[in-house]
Formats: C-alpha cells, sequence, structure tokens
C-alpha cells in the first residue's frame, strides 16, 4: 500500500465513533484562533482525537461578526445559555471570561452534562473550587491548560509530566503584558505608559489592564499553579499580590549593575510552616534563563525534588498561542470522553480526597532576600545608623553601593541587598529606617530571588 493511502486510512476504532460536538462561547482573539486551528489541523487533530472535532454552535453576542468567521459552517447563537443546555453539545469552550456569566454558564453546562474547556484564569482562581466539585458530582471534565500561560502546556506538565516529584517551588513569568512593559522599559528607556499602550494595542493586555500591571492577572495563574503543584484548593484570596506600576528607570538600571533583572515573577514555594503565595517585582540574577524572557514571552521555572529545576518557555498571550491550549484541551477530552470518571486524571492533580489543608502563609512570614534603596544626606554616622537598625532585625548584608551624589547634589541613593530574611522583620527595620532623620522620604523595597 503506498503511504499516502496508508496515512489517510481510518481505523476501525475512528470511524466507529461520530464527531464529537463543540459549542464555543465567544469568538473573540481567542475563540477565533480555535476555529482557525481546529480547521486548519482538521486532519492531524482527527487522527490524534480518534474522532472529529467539530464547532457546532457559537455564541456571542456579536451575531454578525461571529457569522463573517464562520461563514455558514457552524450554527451562530446570541445567547450562550442556548449553547450550554443543548443535547447537541458535548464539549462547551467557555471563552467569555470574567467572573459572573462565566460561573453561571460553566455550573449549567456542567448540571447538563457537558465537559467544559476553558481560558478563564478568573473563573478558576475565584471560583474552581465549587465548579470542580460540581464537575465531579457530574462525572464531567474541566480543562483549563489555555487558563495558564497561553500556549505554554504548564498544566500537563505540572499535573502529569512531573507527577513523581514532590513539588519545591514554582517562579513564573506569567503576563506577557508586564513583560512586555519591563522589557521596553529597560531596552528602550520608554516611559510606563508608552509601554502599556503599546502592549493593548497588540492585543496582550487584560479588558482591564489594572490586573495585568498591579499583579491580579499573575495571581490568578499562580493560584492554579500551585493548587495543581501542591494539592490545595485555590486560595486566591490568600494571594499576596504586588505589581510593577511603581517601578522606576533607577531600578531597573541599579538593579542591572549589580547584575540583576526585574521581573513580575509569581513564586508559589512549599516550606515548613506552609505555602507561599505571592507575585511581585523580583531582581533575578541576569545570568539565569529566566531572568532572559523578554516581551511578551512567559516562562515558568519548576523545581522538583527528584527532576531539579525545569524551565517551559513560550508565548503566554495571543489568539493562536492560546488556541492551541484549547484545542490540545479538546484532545484530551475527547480522548477521555468514554473513560470511566474515576480513571480520568483528576483535575487538581490530586486525588480529590486527597487534597491538603497545608496553610497559605500572610506576606510577614515569607523569607526572601531584598533590594533596598534609600536617599540619604551624605554624611558621618548615616550609613552606621542603617546597619545598626538591620542588625538589630537579624538582617544580614549581603552588598551596598553607594551612588555618586548627581553635580550640586547633597543628598546620595544607597542601595543594600540583603541576605535571606523574614519579610516582618524587614518591615519594621524599614519602618525604622524611614524615620531617621538623615534619610529622605521613602525605602524602595524589591524582592530578590536567586532561583536556585
Ligand atoms: N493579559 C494576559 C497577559 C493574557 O498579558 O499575559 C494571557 O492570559
Amino acid at each position: 500500500m503506498k503511504a499516502a493511502a496508508k496515512s489517510s486510512m481510518k481505523s476501525g476504532h475512528e470511524s466507529s465513533y461520530k464527531p464529537i460536538r463543540v459549542g464555543l462561547l465567544g469568538i473573540g482573539t481567542v475563540g477565533s484562533g480555535v476555529w482557525e486551528v481546529l480547521r486548519r489541523n482538521a486532519d492531524e487533530i482527527q487522527r490524534r482525537a480518534g474522532r472529529a472535532i467539530d464547532i457546532t454552535v457559537v455564541a456571542d453576542k456579536a451575531i454578525e461578526h461571529a457569522r463573517s468567521i464562520v461563514k455558514g459552517k457552524a450554527k451562530v447563537v446570541g445567547d450562550a445559555f442556548e449553547v450550554v443546555r443543548s443535547p447537541e453539545v458535548d464539549i462547551v469552550i467557555e471563552l467569555i471570561g470574567g467572573y459572573t456569566v462565566a460561573r453561571d454558564l460553566a455550573l449549567e453546562a456542567v448540571k447538563n452534562g457537558k465537559h467544559v474547556v476553558t481560558a478563564n484564569k478568573a473563573l478558576l482562581a475565584t471560583h474552581g473550587n465549587q465548579i470542580f466539585m460540581a464537575a465531579q458530582k457530574q462525572g464531567v471534565m474541566i480543562a483549563f491548560e489555555a487558563a495558564v500561560a497561553g500556549g505554554i502546556p504548564i498544566i500537563k506538565a505540572l499535573r502529569e509530566g512531573l507527577a513523581a516529584n514532590r513539588i519545591e517551588w514554582i517562579a513564573g513569568i506569567i503576563n506577557g503584558t508586564s513583560n512586555f512593559i519591563l522589557s521596553e522599559m529597560r531596552d528602550k528607556g520608554l516611559p510606563f505608559e508608552t509601554a502599556l499602550k503599546d502592549a493593548q494595542s497588540r492585543g496582550y493586555a487584560e479588558a482591564d489592564p489594572t490586573f495585568d500591571i498591579e499583579g491580579v492577572d499573575a495571581a490568578h495563574k499562580l493560584t492554579i499553579m500551585s493548587a495543581i503543584a501542591f494539592g490545595i484548593p485555590m486560595q486566591f484570596s490568600k494571594a499576596y499580590t504586588e505589581g510593577i506600576s511603581k517601578l522606576t528607570q533607577e531600578d531597573i538600571r541599579y538593579a542591572e549593575e549589580l547584575g540583576y533583572r526585574i521581573k513580575l515573577l509569581g513564586i508559589t514555594k512549599r516550606v515548613k510552616a506552609g505555602i507561599e503565595l505571592r507575585v511581585h517585582p523580583t531582581l533575578v540574577p541576569t545570568r539565569r534563563l529566566i531572568a532572559n524572557v523578554e516581551g511578551v514571552m512567559n516562562g515558568i521555572l519548576v523545581k522538583g525534588d527528584a527532576v531539579g529545576p525545569t524551565l517551559y518557555y513560550g508565548a503566554g498571550a495571543g489568539s493562536m498561542p492560546t488556541a492551541s491550549a484549547v484545542v490540545a484541551d479538546l484532545v484530551d477530552v475527547t480522548r477521555l470522553i468514554t473513560a470511566d470518571p474515576e480513571h480520568r486524571v483528576p483535575h487538581l492533580a490530586f486525588q480529590p480526597d486527597r487534597m491538603s489543608d497545608i496553610p497559605v502563609l500572610p506576606m510577614g512570614e515569607v523569607e526572601t532576600s531584598y533590594y533596598l534603596r534609600m536617599r540619604v544626606v551624605d554624611k558621618p554616622g548615616v550609613l552606621a545608623d542603617l546597619t545598626r537598625i538591620l542588625a538589630d532585625a537579624s538582617i544580614s548584608i549581603e552588598a551596598m553601593v553607594q551612588k555618586e551624589p548627581a553635580e550640586g547634589e547633597s543628598k546620595v541613593d544607597i542601595v543594600l541587598l540583603t541576605h535571606i530574611a523574614i519579610e516582618k522583620n524587614v518591615d519594621s527595620a524599614i519602618r525604622k529606617i524611614e524615620k531617621l532623620r538623615t534619610v529622605v522620604g521613602k525605602v524602595t523595597r524589591i524582592r530578590l530571588e536567586a532561583l536556585l
């Protein structure tokens, strides 16, 4: 038999199943990518999934726009609830976003026995526990690869690829918009606002861009990864969130001079007392691979006890990369649709009756290193005062630089790097430093991670 004929031959398995019928809720940036990938790679996808995957109905409020994309190849409706209740739909793809309507739609889909594929990190981080519980009762799957880091298969890696490991920590650049802004500020010396506008015009930013720049979007994604890594429930409300809007060119430059790059990192770590769950600007040694993840790209470091550090890199936003993850979920769900629910991969990687109640630690209990910058009057005794306050708080100094004063300026910047310290001790030292008469204004505090 000729090779070409062989490759197009359907197996008995494949031909015995009808196409999977998919209802797509929302055909915007990601939805149109899903439509395109499914059509472009239909044959390969069918060979992988074992049966065809067809979007049979699309719901979008912008009906005319939706029609212009599907060109008569799927039904178009304005009411998404019609789709989640339809007996003619097997899998629902939720790409509407937001928390309220999206939650009602997901729960209604589950109630009607549909499997749900979603890219909605906000929904899962805040209502995931409720949705997974409902799905478990109904014996349906919720798949959410696209919710974290767009096209990077990080959920698959954490839940399946690293299943042998005790995961120690995850540190990720998981918001493309803020990473793009930081890269533009550093490379081109652009002001924050200009870089943000550029990211928005490229379609990377969330509908509410404060979610990107204030770390909320990253905290949603981190909450999901933390749950899967450690087998804990979603606890977004306990995540510490600090964004990049207060970072200055000065700190970006000083960090570079000291051999560090500032990145917005989502960090979750298992320590003796509990789980750290925090998003904040972080100094990372420039020589680490992750420090060189630039622009809209995402990069996630995962440290497992057996495998050691592993790094996942790729496009974390955008139409086609996110569609890549959505369609991979469609293939997964299609393959497992006839399996007994208890033989499927658990939603949060651990068996639902074996979840851990290890607490998420308050930020004051977190232990890390710090970059501290302060402006001081250049006169004798200033350094002695600073170092005494730090020593009293058990904070050890790793490096210290006093910058040259500007021409005719009597005040100078001092930059300190500390060894690992407890956050609440650092906070109390900063309060004391700010009260010194020789210190002008506020202390800038940025956390530092060696990522070893
Ligand atoms: N606004 C997000 C980002 C999109 O910038 O990474 C992907 O979740």
